[in-house]
């Protein structure tokens, strides 16, 4: 079979996602997106047309294109996803290039929990080179994920992963705190595309008002934050205004509520002062 006929074969199992069949050529092709067109006249071994008919069906299926091709793009680096990871979102990308700009530019402890596939972590590692990152989450799939992740881009010796629940594992004071905890209500478990639904339960609900994670790490976080220091936590886009109110409860004063690139309220930054 010619490429050109493969990309055929996927139009007619994915009519409304062409961009996706072009991508699962070019993953099981070997090459780049903008190679597929330029290989039309090209054949292809036996093996990788049954494996690439077998992707489109678990795509036509549900199956996030992430799980099927094991990667995701997250601040321009390349993340291992697996289903036992969120899929990271581009809506965190700007938690983590805000908190990047909060860091002191000297040596300095960081912590993400809740990490999942360690995008987050990860991704400070790597533009932050002078920061020391301690990564937890209470799935040690997760985990494993995560770590694989740190060791493929380059950092591992510079995040530490932790098992556990919540700020638990966490020893000592940090600079800043990032955490993405899980935040989809009751009510929004309900009605959740199916390719979301996919993704571990674990990772998305956040208790009856999506809000546990936020009171929780009010009270069991921010006793390691240092004064002076900065927590951030993404949020969903109706709920920075009740976060906002927790961490007032907690004590903090200084309370932005920040919105990502679509113009949505995403996140909730706050530094300490006590
Ligand atoms: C929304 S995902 C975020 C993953 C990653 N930080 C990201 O932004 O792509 C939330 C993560 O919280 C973890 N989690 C759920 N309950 C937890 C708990 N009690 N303690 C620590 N982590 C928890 C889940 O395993 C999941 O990896």
């Amino acid at each position: 079979m010619k490429v050109s006929e493969l990309i055929q074969q996927g139009k007619a199992v994915l009519p409304k996602a062409e961009h996706e069949v072009n991508w699962l050529a070019a993953h099981f092709l070997g090459c780049g997106l903008n190679q597929v067109a330029r290989k039309s006249g090209e054949n292809v071994a036996k093996a990788t047309v049954m494996a690439y008919k077998e992707a489109l069906y678990r795509r036509a299926a549900g199956e996030p294109l992430q799980y099927i091709l094991g990667r995701q793009e997250f601040m321009s680096l390349d993340f291992k996803v697996t289903p036992q990871v969120l899929i990271p979102r581009w809506d965190s990308e700007v938690v983590v290039e805000k908190a990047l700009n909060l860091l002191p530019k000297t040596p300095c402890r960081v912590a993400d929990i809740a990490t999942g596939s360690g995008a987050l972590a990860v991704s400070i590692a790597h533009y932050a080179p002078h920061a020391m990152v301690d990564a937890c989450d209470i799935s040690e799939s997760a985990l494993a994920v995560a770590m694989e992740n740190a060791f493929s881009l380059g950092v591992s010796e510079r995040v530490a992963f932790y098992l556990g629940d919540l700020a638990a594992p966490l020893t000592g004071e940090y600079d800043l705190i990032i955490s993405n905890p899980p935040y989809i209500t009751e009510a929004e478990m309900l009605n959740l595309p199916n390719d979301v639904l996919q993704e571990p339960h674990l990772a998305l609900y956040g208790g009856k008002d999506g809000l546990i994670f936020y009171r929780r790490l009010a009270e069991e976080a921010l006793p390691k934050l240092k004064c002076g220091g900065f927590i951030i936590v993404e949020t969903g886009d109706t709920q920075t205004g009740a976060v906002a109110s927790i961490f007032e409860a907690a004590g903090l004063r200084e309370i932005y509520q920040g919105k990502n690139y679509d113009g949505k309220y995403r996140y909730v930054l706050s530094k300490k002062s006590f």
